[in-house]
């Protein structure tokens, strides 16, 4: 067989998932057919089958450069879905492909190169090794790679003085606290160096300085040195902060995937409404989705006067208020496309106020009927449904236990 892992810097693509189920249980494939065919619900499959469906038919793709966050409650399928990326988990159907590798089709040894040498995971768990240093865990895939020890030990030391624990490098791993080994996990993704990276819940276990802190300098690095991120939270505020997109897991199923900005503006169903509301809006709403043309706006309330103040059609909410807090008219504002430069659009200040609140108050209209679509998983939720009130702030300790189908 060829070395299909020389393919992977080639194409712009990176990660492409298409069609992933995963089953667990011994009748996992009879399960998938009784789906396929009778649109069963993940309680029904429980029932029937003895069989937890992890992820149900879940597809997306992340290019290169790009950090893309995967966002849901406890139990909704997260880290199952990450574990397929490279092959901790082999799905029940559908197509994993990493650069243009269908990491299925890697033999044990290509395998092993991918992981070792092209994606780098930091585990919910952690995943260290208790009884080895903090050095020798961060140094851990370049051991496996072969470097000298003062090669590794370079590069261990630097990742861990980014995540602030140069001090502990002698340390063992048992002896350090939950989020301290959680930095550890992340130091060693760093260190490790590769294209890809897969992080389950890096920052969940810290304190909110250092997570900020730490969410900033991964920011930094991962589009200094161009990595294509796949990252796991359950904090919409992370995944808004951090994501250049997002998807939305709901049971298994990816319920939306969308910019920031599109999930704010549009949240395709309550489940993300409820996540949605609490979100603080200013910075991520931009004016070209709060405009409104300029020819409906002066057929209502005549001509403008063209000495309007302006902004440009990429500014966000925040730039827009504190341009408009400066200006002594409270008139409407003109909006300038980015791209053509033309003025045609309109905001008013009311629109800013709706920018401001939209959302955020009263509970999105229950609107959406449910998704069913043949050869699904099949949802059995009441309409409308009646969502805990659980918000994006939830530390793991009062995050919910992991669902078995019967909140459906
Ligand atoms: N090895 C397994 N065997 C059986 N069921 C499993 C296994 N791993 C996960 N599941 C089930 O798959 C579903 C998704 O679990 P997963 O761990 O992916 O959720 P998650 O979104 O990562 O949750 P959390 O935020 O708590 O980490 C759950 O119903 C879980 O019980
Ligand atoms: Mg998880």
């Amino acid at each position: 067989m060829n070395d299909n892992t020389d393919r992977i810097d080639l194409v712009e693509v990176v990660i492409d998932l298409k069609g992933v189920w995963k089953i667990f249980g011994a009748r996992d494939r009879e399960a998938m057919a009784a789906i396929k065919k009778r649109g069963l619900t993940k309680t029904e499959v429980l029932e029937e089958f003895d069989c937890v469906v992890g992820v149900a038919d879940a597809s997306f793709q992340v290019r290169r450069g790009e950090i893309f966050c995967i966002m849901g409650l406890s139990g909704s399928g997260k880290s199952t879905l990450v574990r397929h990326v490279n092959r901790l988990l082999k799905p029940t159907a559908g197509k994993v492909v990493v650069s243009s590798t269908d990491i299925m089709a890697l033999d044990d040894d290509e395998l092993l190169k991918v992981r070792n040498q092209h994606i780098a995971m930091v585990f919910q768990n952690f995943g260290l090794l208790p009884h080895r240093s903090v050095r020798d865990n961060v140094a851990m895939p370049m051991e496996i790679r072969g470097l000298s020890q003062n090669a590794r030990w370079k590069a261990a030391e630097e990742a861990l003085a980014l995540v602030e624990l140069s001090d502990w490098k002698d340390k063992f791993a048992h002896e350090l606290s939950g989020g301290m080994q959680q930095r550890v996990g992340l130091a060693r993704a760093i260190a490790a160096d590769t294209e890809v990276l897969l992080m389950d819940e890096p920052f969940s276990a810290l304190d909110p300085l250092i997570r900020r802190q730490l969410q900033d300098e991964f920011m930094r690095l991962a589009s200094q040195m161009d990595k294509t991120t796949l990252f796991i939270t359950h904090d919409l505020e992370e995944a808004v902060r951090i994501g250049d997109r997002i998807a939305i897991m709901k049971d298994g199923i990816i319920v939306q995937t969308g910019t920031p900005e599109e999930i704010i503006m549009s949240p395709a169903d309550d489940y993300v409404m409820d996540f949605v509301s609490g979100i603080s809006r200013i910075n991520l709403i931009r004016a070209h989705s709060l405009v409104r043309p300029r020819a409906e706006f002066e057929v209502k309330h005549g001509p403008l006067m063209g000495d309007e103040m302006t902004v440009s059609s990429d500014e966000t909410l925040r730039q827009v208020i504190v341009k408009a807090a400066a200006c002594a008219s409270s008139g409407p504002i003109l909006v300038q496309d980015k791209v053509s430069g033309a003025k045609t659009g309109v905001i008013t200040k009311n629109d800013i106020l709706s920018g401001v609140i939209l959302g955020t108050e009263e509970p999105w209209p229950a609107v959406y009927p449910p998704k069913i679509r043949p050869g699904c998983l099949r949802t059995d939720q009441t309409w409308p449904p009646s969502w805990p009130s659980m918000r994006i702030t939830m530390r793991p300790s009062s995050r919910q236990p992991a669902t078995s189908g019967d909140s459906y």
